[in-house]
């Protein structure tokens, strides 16, 4: 134990394992003793609390929303890069690409097309999705293009609308990515405005049901998720996320997941690409 944290017994660990699975649905393994220990022991000497158990107590009996709130934000995992898995961009192009020769222009209107990055994190997987189908497509800037990018960290969701990285995140990419950003001061880069106003960053449980918004989306994100929950949430997010999806559209996964017992709707068509069969039984029994 390093001078001035605070010991976490067993029985304070599971109360905060308890916690964070019934509010997010996250499973934390044993593992992540240390990360609750530097994480909320931070928030405990903050609230200036004796231990952890005085924290939870807390919680429940007198902490606010923000309180709640702050609890999440300290037990998630926020790994992300830009072009993370680059084979899924590869194949959103090709499904884009042939949308665009489909999709008929609606009268008076413009053709529509709906992403939604699942657990977006900093937001590197949205504006990746944004920038990559822009380069690629130009004609999208005349299309009803949105794209929902949602996380149930607070402090994540506004890290990502701000839009502004360091310049050491693009290290590793290949020139002509680079290009697409805008400098934003000594060492920083800006996602350009043409990729920001597609974007609607939201903060979001997946847990929640319903659902704040209908869809349906022409693909889903959900990528490196769903690893911190247990079996049956997953299989039940999975199944959700087919239902919100148009037929025959894709659900992108991480590299290490695998849809179990949610892939009843869905088709495997390449490495963590997934795709909603022509009819649906969700829909069908609705
Ligand atoms: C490792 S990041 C993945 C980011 C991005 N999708 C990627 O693959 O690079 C996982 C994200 O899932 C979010 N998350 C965890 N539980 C969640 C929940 N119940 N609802 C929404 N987001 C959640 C975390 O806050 C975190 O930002």
């Amino acid at each position: 134990m390093e001078p001035g944290e605070f010991a976490l017994s067993d029985r304070e660990f599971n109360r905060v394992k308890v916690r964070v699975y019934k509010e997010a649905g996250i499973s934390l393994s044993e593992a992540k003793r240390t990360l609750v220990v530097s994480r909320l022991g931070k928030i405990v000497r903050t609230l200036r609390l004796s231990s952890f158990d005085d924290y939870l107590d807390y919680l429940e009996r007198q902490g606010t929303p923000a309180d709640a709130q702050d609890f999440i934000n300290a037990l998630t995992t926020n790994l992300t890069r830009f072009w993370r898995e680059d084979h899924h961009f590869t194949h959103l192009e090709t499904y884009v690409g042939q949308l665009i020769q489909r999709r008929p222009r609606i009268e008076g209107g413009r053709p529509k097309l709906r992403i939604w990055s699942a657990g977006c994190s900093t937001g590197q997987e949205p504006y990746t999705i944004a920038l990559h189908l822009l380069a690629a497509f130009p004609e999208l800037r005349r299309w009803d293009f949105r794209i929902l990018a949602t996380d149930i960290d607070t402090n994540v969701v506004a890290k990502a609308a701000a839009g502004v990285y360091p310049q050491s995140e693009l290290s590793g990419l290949a020139r002509e990515r680079v290009d697409l950003f805008e400098p934003a001061g000594p060492g920083q880069v800006r996602v350009p405005m043409a990729a920001r106003e597609l974007i609607a960053f939201k903060p979001l449980n997946l847990m929640n049901n319903p659902w704040p918004m209908r869809g349906p989306f022409d693909a889903v994100f959900c990528r490196n998720v769903a690893i911190y929950f247990d079996k049956p949430t997953q299989a039940e997010l999975f199944a959700r996320l087919g239902a919100i999806l148009v037929p025959e559209g894709f659900l992108y996964i991480g590299h290490s997941e695998n849809l179990g017992a949610g892939g009843a709707n869905f088709r495997l068509v390449g490495k963590t690409i997934y795709q909603t069969r022509a009819q649906q039984k969700a829909r069908d029994a609705a």
